[in-house]
């Protein structure tokens, strides 16, 4: 009996003692939760996978003590009758916001009015929504980089090596012959890069004869395979490989390694994207140039807006064009 007093009286003071202490601290701020659903084209996209994985590590950094953060991955293989079922899981699994690469970028209306009943804030990333759909909610916002931007710095960079080296005009017709690798079609960043990579050669007083246009889909194996039909047509008579990025370059330089072509009759290929095998590619001299296209960038930009959305705060301190856009800049890389 006296044992049981003695006890009740112990744990009673202990108590005490504790309640004491925790009067005099502060109670730390309480956490939110950001719950983000991240909904992607197609995941075996080299540069897309790259940009995923630095955007799972930017939301785990950005989490500290002031939200509890879990990130949702869902990957629609290239239908968008898939992503948007997915993009209804996650809402209804509770997420709070949304990051969408769209495999259509012309077909958001499903995605917007399912986010909107819901009133899920969605960031498009990579593949840009027309202005009407980004119009469509005030809770919709972009992050991408300027197509324009990386075209033109293609075309400049291309420009700088074909000026260095009288050699790549391999046949002496003071015209430089060449192909060009196209991304998907509808894609923002293939005609335009295209487009800009070329009128940018043409300003530099390059003068350029078109052998053939291929789409590969960013894809390498595809890129390979188009190149490789090219072969038989115009053999070593390419001086320039144009891709609308580096996988696609790759694969062109792919196709040439498995000719029976000296090293001396390979074209110029430049890329743009920066992954880490395109980098690799740059250190080897295999590729002449790429453009960056800062997925760090893009992902920071993306977790902090996602940050911003769930806690009401700092939306004055995002900087962006017209009232819905962040673009990171691109930036050119040689060896
Ligand atoms: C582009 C990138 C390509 C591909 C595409 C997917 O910005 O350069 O390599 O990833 O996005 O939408
Ligand atoms: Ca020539």
């Amino acid at each position: 009996m006296k044992v049981k007093k003695i006890l009740a009286m112990g744990i009673f003071l202990c108590t005490c003692v504790y309640l004491l202490g925790a009067c005099g601290k502060e109670q730390p701020a309480e956490t939110e939760k950001l719950y983000l659903g991240v909904a992607c084209y197609n995941q075996s996209d080299t540069f897309l996978g790259e940009l995923i994985d630095s955007l799972k590590k930017q939301v785990n950094d950005i989490g500290g003590d002031r939200f509890e953060t879990t990130l949702a991955l869902r990957d629609a293989v290239g239908s968008q009758r898939t992503q948007d079922d997915q993009v209804k899981e996650l809402i209804d699994a509770g997420c709070n916001v949304l990051c969408v690469n769209l495999v259509e970028r012309a077909d958001p209306s499903e995605i917007i009015d399912l986010a909107r009943e819901n009133d899920v804030p969605i960031i498009f990333f990579n593949r840009e929504p027309v202005p009407e759909d980004l119009m469509q909610w005030d809770k919709l916002y972009y992050v991408g980089a300027d197509a324009k931007q990386s075209g033109k710095m293609q075309g400049e960079l291309t420009a700088d090596v074909i000026q260095a080296d009288s050699q790549i005009d391999r046949n002496g017709d003071g015209k430089i012959q060449y192909v060009v690798l196209e991304g998907e079609q509808g894609h923002q960043d293939a005609i335009i890069r295209t487009e800009n990579a070329v009128n940018t050669l043409k300003s530099k007083g390059i003068v350029l004869e078109k052998l053939s246009y291929r789409i590969a889909n960013w894809n390498r194996a595809q890129a390979q395979n188009q190149m490789e039909q090219i072969f038989s047509q115009y053999s070593n008579k390419i001086e320039l490989v144009l891709a609308n990025n580096d996988d696609m370059a790759l694969g062109a330089i792919d196709a040439y390694e498995k000719s029976n072509l000296t090293k001396s009759a390979f074209p110029v290929f430049v890329g743009i994207d920066g992954t880490d095998v395109g980098l690799q590619a740059v250190a080897d001299g295999k590729l002449a140039g790429t453009v960056y296209n800062d997925k760090e960038g893009q992902a920071e930009a993306m977790a902090k807006l996602a940050a911003v959305l769930v806690s009401g705060e700092g939306m004055d301190k995002i900087k962006f064009e017209n009232d819905k856009y962040i673009y990171l800049p691109y930036r050119k890389i040689v060896k």
